[in-house]
């Protein structure tokens, strides 16, 4: 595509809306950088479950806090430029943070103010160039309530769960689609709840129910709203 000033691009949503797909989608098609916020959760999560401070459902507060620097979250493309991985603290935890139990645990992470806080510090820090599509719960309303183009996605938690369930049989995880639309469920309850940044559409976004809505129509709805800001 042709030259521009480069724009941030904010993508917010309920789980499993398919906000990682679109947007990196668009990334590609903008040359832009991609960034998963909800991996940077998760892999927040996946070092507090190894520590031993989140347990059945409880987490050791103080112990998280003390430590919360020492987590250092970065991407890095794959050598055959398909995608990229999450790494933490030089590790590749791309395949293990994407478990229930871990996407239970971000969701329980994420409610700390001190753990959203240092999110939003390096989530800042990434996009200070410009030229980012960044997906998450709060990109439009906290993380960068300026960005010039901001995308609400929804779906009905039924069609949600249905693609989270493929998601995971495809990967080989055993489930019930009964287990993964409460899991669905619980999560929204909690995303949209939280006293800390709790998911909401922000005033100038753009909202996308994707429920009926093919992947190619709504990628080229999305391709459309961005070139509207760019040209
Ligand atoms: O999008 P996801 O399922 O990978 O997100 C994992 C959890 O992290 C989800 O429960 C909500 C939380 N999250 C958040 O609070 N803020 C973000 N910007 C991204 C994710």
């Amino acid at each position: 595509m042709t030259s521009h000033k480069p724009i941030i691009v904010a993508i917010d949503g309920y789980s499993s809306c398919g906000k990682s797909t679109i947007a990196k989608s668009l990334a590609k098609y903008a040359g832009y950088t991609y960034v998963d916020t909800g991996a940077m959760y998760r892999a927040t999560a996946l070092y507090t479950i190894r520590k031993g401070w989140l347990h059945e459902g409880s987490i050791d507060e103080q112990a998280l806090k003390e430590h919360i620097h020492e987590i250092n979250i970065r991407f890095q493309p794959r050598p055959n430029g398909q995608g990229q991985d999450t790494y933490l603290n030089g590790e590749n935890v791309e395949q293990a943070i994407r478990t229930l139990e871990v996407a239970n645990g971000a969701s329980r992470v994420s409610t700390l103010g001190f753990v959203r806080q240092e999110m939003v510090r390096q989530q800042q820090q990434m996009g200070e160039k410009k030229g980012i599509v960044m997906d998450g719960r709060d990109i439009g309303t906290v993380v960068f309530p300026h960005a010039e183009l901001k995308l609400f996605l929804t779906a009905s938690a039924e069609v949600r769960a249905q693609r989270r369930y493929l998601e995971l049989q495809a990967k080989g995880e055993n489930c019930n689609f009964n287990d993964v639309l409460s899991n669905v469920m619980e999560r929204d309850y909690r995303d949209t709840h939280r006293a800390e940044s709790p998911l909401r559409k922000a005033e100038d976004a753009i909202e996308i129910d994707n429920s009926q809505l093919t992947p190619e129509a709504q990628d080229e709805l999305v391709k459309q709203l961005f070139l509207k800001k760019v040209q």
